[in-house]
């Protein structure tokens, strides 16, 4: 794939990209300084990292959810090391120049600094240019371990899915005062540990647009109102190809269940009346 931490301009104007694609955990930095918001995307195969690599996004996010989205399970505790490196593998086979950031999976910061290092490194060597571990507290000398070995370190505060189990499902968070005030302080000891940039997911928008202002690194929103730096969402939910999933949160920008019914309808149809293959389409 190419090189998105090489020593180029942290923001390089590409043909796809009329403004400028983030080529390094520093672009990101620069995109807010610059006051550019910042577009995040999920991705967990090849084929839809190749598509995404020609449209203007700036990074995909190899997210665990991959065990929810594409392994149809109930919450992202399933995930492994393994499981996020081969959905990295993956994603890097297709993303071309894109900067792909791959999620830290359940409780691999929580092992202490030599795990979460074993397991960063090897998503890295998977082919992410950097990694995302949910919430702060009580492993932040992990991150600035790992920020201190040269691996970028991306935040993810409010709703941290890997506590499903805690917060009793997946709930707006910090909605209370205390809550709001520890995520504030969550947020600002995630930039001093050297995150370069913070996720927040399903917080009130007012909070979100607070963070974001204190801040030097950007906010990536979810859930989180547009006062952040930049947006993230599932690919899958934005194509319209979850039809059961409708949360108030996510738009669809396209009718993708209706692509796929549409073309394997046609697909069957033309099997059964004989008009597929054609001769022309055989040897
Ligand atoms: O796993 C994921 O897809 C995520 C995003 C929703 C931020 O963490």
């Amino acid at each position: 794939m190419g090189n998105p931490g090489g020593k180029m301009d942290p923001l390089t104007p590409t043909l796809s990209s009329p403004g400028a694609r983030i080529r390094s955990a520093d672009g990101f930095r620069a995109a807010k300084a610059a006051g550019a918001k910042i577009v995040m995307v999920t991705a967990y195969d090849a084929w839809s990292a190749r598509l995404l690599a020609d449209t203007p996004v700036d990074c995909l996010l190899v997210g665990d959810s991959a065990m929810m989205v594409v392994h149809g399970e109930k919450d992202t505790l399933g995930a492994t090391p393994e499981i996020m490196a081969l959905h990295t593998r993956a994603v890097s086979r297709g993303s071309g120049d894109l900067f792909v950031v791959a999620d830290m999976p359940f409780l691999s910061a929580r092992r202490g600094e030599s795990h979460a290092l074993d397991c960063a490194a090897a998503l890295l060597r998977a082919g992410a240019h950097a990694v995302k571990i949910e919430g702060a507290r009580g492993h932040l000398h992990v991150i600035r371990h790992l920020v201190e070995s040269g691996i970028p370190v991306m935040g993810h505060l409010g709703l941290t899915p890997q506590w499903v189990r805690e917060l009793g499902g997946f709930k707006v968070q910090a909605r209370a005062p205390e809550e709001a005030a520890m995520l504030k302080e969550d947020a600002a000891a995630l930039e001093d540990a050297g995150a370069f940039a913070v996720v927040l997911e399903c917080i009130p928008q007012a909070l979100a647009r607070e963070v974001s202002l204190s801040l030097s690194v950007p906010t990536i929103g979810i859930g989180a109102g547009p006062g952040c730096d930049g947006q993230v969402l599932v690919l899958q939910d934005l194509l319209g190809l979850n039809p059961g999933f409708r949360p108030r949160f996510s738009r669809r920008f396209a009718d993708g269940t209706a692509l796929f019914r549409d073309g394997a309808q046609s697909f069957a149809t033309a099997v059964r009346e004989g008009s597929f293959p054609l001769e022309t389409e055989g040897f």
